[in-house]
């Protein structure tokens, strides 16, 4: 995120893009900016122009339907264009053998900014490295998806009024979920903040993460029993157990249906507390549970798209 004058080989010197990669770039200021910003956008109180004549890429190597259609309406909110490679493995020249790092050279001759979905982790650094044009993560395999934690935090400031001293509970697929590697980290800026990890052991949080949380002084709980952990949450965050990043379908069915949100466990979670879902879900959230008001996963979807707003007119107005 900083601003540095030096530029990569071969390059002329430039004033480095603002990349978002990680959740690990987003320090207290800017978040505050990213997060006032999107209210702002959310109350449709700033002007639709403010992209006007810019063009976003978004390049999308694995499925997507909440963030590249967010990212997507967020542009045209702005005032702006959008070219988009919605199965960039096969429809692009990916296809032919031309390498990310080409890819995004060209591209970045096209357009002002682009958002890439990849499904090697750190895929969004490579393109980061050679672009001069901003690149947004939005999802490198099992690596980050800052995005999804900024609209995550927004949804939890909108729907509890607040950031800070929150026991936040982070359950299911922690071994490979991207979104909550990247809301763990930014929920760390808050103080107070208390960190229930609730998986299978097979599925723990990474040792990189556990190890960015100590340094940050989160205090961290795990367990893997989900009813025992829901009683004292301000927030449970369920997620899905990810078949995509198996290595066989067997070990997938084995813990699939390992944790299941339904009207039973709500009953343990306490009344002012929240149920988010970065979705999509499969049966990790029983449909009987949408109508409960704490319910917050679709709310928090359309969040978005005030969210991705902010974060292109902070990339693109640089
Ligand atoms: N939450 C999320 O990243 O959803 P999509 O995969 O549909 O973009």
């Amino acid at each position: 995120v900083s601003d540095t004058l030096t530029a990569p080989p071969g390059t002329r010197s430039w004033i480095r893009p603002r990349h978002l990669t990680s959740s690990s770039q987003l320090g207290r200021p800017v978040l505050e900016v990213l997060l006032d910003s999107a209210t702002e956008f959310d109350q449709q109180s700033r002007p639709a122009t403010l992209l006007a004549g810019r063009t976003l890429a978004t390049i999308f190597f694995e499925p997507s339907t909440r963030t590249r259609f967010s990212f997507e309406t967020a542009m045209y909110r702005l005032g702006g264009q959008v070219l988009t490679a919605e199965s960039a493995a096969h429809a692009s020249s990916v296809a032919k053998g031309e390498s990310l790092e080409d890819s995004v050279r060209i591209i970045g001759g096209y357009a002002d900014a682009i958002v890439l979905r990849h499904s090697e982790i750190g895929a969004a650094d490579r393109a980061a490295a050679v672009s001069a044009v901003p690149v947004i993560n939005a999802g490198d395999g099992a690596g980050q998806h800052p995005t999804q934690a900024l609209l995550d935090v927004y949804t939890i400031k909108k729907e509890l009024g607040r950031l800070d001293h929150l026991r936040v509970g982070l359950a299911g697929d922690l071994l490979h979920g991207r979104t909550v590697r990247s809301l763990a980290i930014i929920l760390s800026q808050f103080p107070g903040t208390e960190l229930v990890l609730i998986s299978p052991p097979s599925l723990r949080l990474g040792e990189d993460l556990r190890m960015e949380l100590a340094r940050l002084g989160t205090p961290v709980r795990e367990t893997s029993e989900l009813g025992d952990a829901v009683a004292g949450l301000d927030v449970l965050y369920q997620t899905r157990i990810q078949a995509e990043r198996f290595a066989t379908r067997a070990d997938y069915e084995r813990l699939r249906d390992i944790y299941v949100v339904d009207a039973a466990l709500m009953r343990r979670l306490p009344d002012h507390a929240v149920l988010m879902h970065p979705l999509p879900r499969l049966g990790e959230i029983d449909p009987e549970v949408d109508t409960d008001p704490r319910a917050a996963y679709f709310r928090q979807a359309r969040n978005g798209v005030p969210v991705r707003m902010a974060v292109l007119h902070w990339a693109m107005s640089h």
